[in-house]
């Protein structure tokens, strides 16, 4: 089998059109957030959705041992939002959060965010794949979301 390039390959990804999500732990007050485009919905009977980090991400661990999280998928004006949560070391300071059930914590002005109970996690390659139950879920119609396409906002 030919060898795929890794610039290759992402490139490739790259053409499939994505949402923006952050994944938000709420640690004791701690909050972590991640941005993430692998979120994917998984089962409509019982509400389950998914989402993969890389295991190399520096905040995996908060993540691995998180009991419950939020999945924020953001709307076109929160695309400094976005590149906050890609950074090693985010901002917290000047995103406005909301409470959720489970002392979650959910990013105010989104499109949609979905409230989740970690349910299971495979490791495969180097990512981890995050399996949710959702527990509760909010939506705004008036906003238009976030789009990512070849590595770039749309
Ligand atoms: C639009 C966008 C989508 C991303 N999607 C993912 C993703 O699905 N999974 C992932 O592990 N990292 C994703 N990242 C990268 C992470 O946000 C983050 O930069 C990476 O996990 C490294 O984290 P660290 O700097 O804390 O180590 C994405 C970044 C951007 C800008």
């Amino acid at each position: 089998m030919t060898k795929i390039s890794k610039k290759y390959f992402k490139k490739t990804l790259s053409k499939f059109v994505t949402g923006i999500t952050v994944v938000c732990v709420n640690d004791k007050g701690n909050i972590s957030g991640k941005t993430v485009n692998s979120f994917n919905s998984l089962s409509l009977e019982p509400p389950m959705v998914l989402f993969s980090l890389g295991n190399y991400s520096s905040s995996i661990n908060t993540f691995l041992k998180s009991k419950y999280l939020t999945i924020n998928i953001l709307s076109n004006k929160q695309k400094d939002i976005s590149n906050n949560f890609s950074k090693k070391k985010p901002s917290t300071k000047d995103i406005n959060f909301l409470n959720g059930k489970k002392k979650t914590i959910l990013i105010d002005n989104c499109v949609a965010n979905l409230e989740c109970k970690l349910i299971d996690k495979i490791k495969k390659g180097d990512h981890i794949i995050f399996i949710c139950q959702v527990i509760a879920t909010h939506y705004n119609d008036k906003l238009k979301p976030l789009l990512y396409y070849n590595s770039q906002y749309k």
